[in-house]
């Protein structure tokens, strides 16, 4: 299978290092507005010779496109001429760019989008349910270093570094959050993609004491009650945590395993 990269931060050169080791994929061209980035991530490569390609050819070429970049790549990407081609799969890490392209996404028939879970856990029951659910809250807990540079948090000149406690800084919905926190909205936009609820709310709490990136969904219907909580540690990218970059490699290990886990 051949696989293209766009955007050689931290998940995409996690991604193509995996590439990298395992037989069942050829890196065959990668992409980054900041070009240092994707020729030091081809000179690390020790296995594949990936070219330095447009976003265009990577879409043209690869059997699967790896969107690793930012919430703005992601509607030139969904919208390009062709991606919508049967064989073709795209991996999505930028889950809050697909909100404002939902039409986009509904017409494409032929391409598999791929939605890793990232940094949360749950979305299998998430998704049993998701005709079910009465109520849904995602809340996520944050180091304030985590935060300080949210529009939100400016707009509002929110003191954020003077909290000495775990402080609510935010309550409202998806819609309300995604110009606001546009770094931390990720797994609220993949939680609604997979729930499929206009009910879910958000709250966001910064927290001086703590290193992690904590999510907790709670959902209620008349299945029973779902709560999930994910303590992620971060990543080398301290505003990624581990967890997604696991779960963008797991997803792409799916594709090559005939037995499917979960639903
Ligand atoms: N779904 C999830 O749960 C989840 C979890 C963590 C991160 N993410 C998202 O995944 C994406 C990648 O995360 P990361 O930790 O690798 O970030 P990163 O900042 O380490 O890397 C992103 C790279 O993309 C490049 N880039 C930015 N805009 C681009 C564009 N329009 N075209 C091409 N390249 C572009 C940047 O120069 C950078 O090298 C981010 O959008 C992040 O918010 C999602």
């Amino acid at each position: 299978m051949k696989v293209g990269i766009i955007g050689c931060g931290l998940i995409g050169s996690e991604i193509a290092s995996f590439l990298d080791n395992n037989k069942n994929f050829e890196l065959i061209g990668l992409t980054d507005i900041d070009k240092n980035k994707s020729f030091e991530l081809i000179k690390n490569l020790k296995n594949s010779k990936p070219k330095l390609m447009g976003i265009n050819e990577i879409i043209k070429k690869s059997d699967l496109i790896v969107e690793s970049a930012a919430k703005n790549a992601v509607r030139g990407i969904l919208s390009n001429e062709n991606l919508d081609k049967k064989n073709k799969k795209l991996l999505i890490m930028s889950t809050s760019g697909i909100i404002s392209s939902l039409r986009l996404l509904k017409e494409i028939k032929n391409c598999e989008i791929l939605l890793p879970s990232g940094a949360i856990v749950g979305l299998d029951g998430i998704k049993s349910v998701s005709e079910k659910i009465e109520s849904l809250t995602l809340t996520t807990t944050k180091p304030v270093q985590g935060l300080e540079d949210a529009p939100y948090i400016i707009k509002n000149k929110i003191n954020i570094k003077n909290i000495k406690n775990k402080k609510v800084i935010f309550e409202g919905t998806l819609i309300d959050a995604i110009n606001e926190f546009p770094q931390n909205i990720n797994v609220a936009a993949t939680l609604f993609l997979a729930s499929k609820s206009n009910n879910l709310r958000l709250k966001i709490i910064a927290d001086p004491k703590t290193r992690f990136n904590t999510h907790e969904i709670q959902a209620e219907g008349d299945f029973g009650v779902i709560k999930t909580t994910a303590i992620n540690f971060p990543s080398k990218n301290p505003k990624t945590s581990y967890l997604a970059v696991l779960s963008a490699i797991q997803t792409i290990r799916n594709i090559e395993s005939n037995i499917k886990i979960g639903n």
